[in-house]
């Protein structure tokens, strides 16, 4: 079962830093006087599994004096004096803290653990759906990202046809007024010479207008005329 789990989560082991080697200060010669060090193993998931080597610590009461302890959340247990290899100690959670403490009395040769990391079918379910998760997030974002790109292109297009548009229009208004007023410069002209052409009608209008004027004129001079022999009567 185990070797089936390590073949399945090979990776995910070779990436936790796992058969980590544990050992007091000096050893194998004798651990110092005074000494503390402190390992910490924390992961998001699995467990630890604390097995000896080799472990030789000074004994005493309820381990006072040298000890080995292991820390999880707020529980703590306390290991001293000499112990046969084999298992010591397996996590519930992912995180553990192992503490190794000597005081000033007895030194002992100190203790070689090896720490595994284990991971259960359910860590490594978690972790694939987790992968694949992350992994469908990522696409999102990716899809997400070329439907921005899609929706710029798609208005920088639309934004230069209208503006292409708005050039063309521009410019036929432009070539318009332009033939309008070479059109009209030539109507001009032409009109030029209709109006020299005209001009005997104006200016038989005009006589006929003057013929009236002096129609009126000799009307007022008959008036003058006529009231001529009322001055005179
Ligand atoms: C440790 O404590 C945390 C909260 O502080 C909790 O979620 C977790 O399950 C605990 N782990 C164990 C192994 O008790
Ligand atoms: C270790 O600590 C004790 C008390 O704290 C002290 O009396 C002793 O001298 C220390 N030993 C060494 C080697 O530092
Ligand atoms: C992808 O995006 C859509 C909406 O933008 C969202 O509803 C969906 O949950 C997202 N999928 C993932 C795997 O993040």
């Amino acid at each position: 079962m185990i070797l089936f789990l390590c073949s399945i989560a090979a990776e995910e082991i070779l990436r936790d830093r796992s058969d980590i080697k544990v050992k007091t200060p000096n050893y194998p010669d004798k651990y110092p006087h005074n000494s503390t060090k402190i390992w910490r193993f924390k992961h998001n998931y699995g467990v630890w599994s604390v097995s000896i080597d080799r472990f030789f610590l000074e004994n005493s009461l309820d381990c006072r004096k040298d000890f080995l302890e292991i820390m999880e959340n707020k529980t703590s247990v306390k290991f001293c004096g000499t112990k046969s290899s084999g298992s010591l100690y397996t996590s519930r959670g992912p995180e553990i803290l192992l503490k190794f403490s000597s005081d000033g009395s007895m030194q002992q040769m100190g203790f070689h653990l090896e720490v595994l990391h284990f991971v259960t079918e359910g860590d490594i379910e978690k972790t694939i759906n987790e992968r694949e998760r992350k992994r469908a997030a990522r696409a999102n974002v990716t899809k997400f990202v070329e439907g921005k790109l899609t929706d710029s292109v798609l208005f920088l297009t639309l934004v230069s046809l209208l503006g292409l548009a708005l050039v063309s229009l521009i410019l036929l208004i432009v070539y318009y007024i332009v033939n309008i007023n070479r059109k009209n410069r030539r109507q001009n002209s032409n009109y030029n010479r209709n109006v020299v052409f005209q001009t005997p009608i104006i200016a038989t209008k005009s006589r006929r207008y003057s013929k009236s004027n002096s129609r009126e004129d000799s009307k007022a001079e008959a008036n003058r005329d006529n009231r001529t022999p009322t001055r005179y009567v």
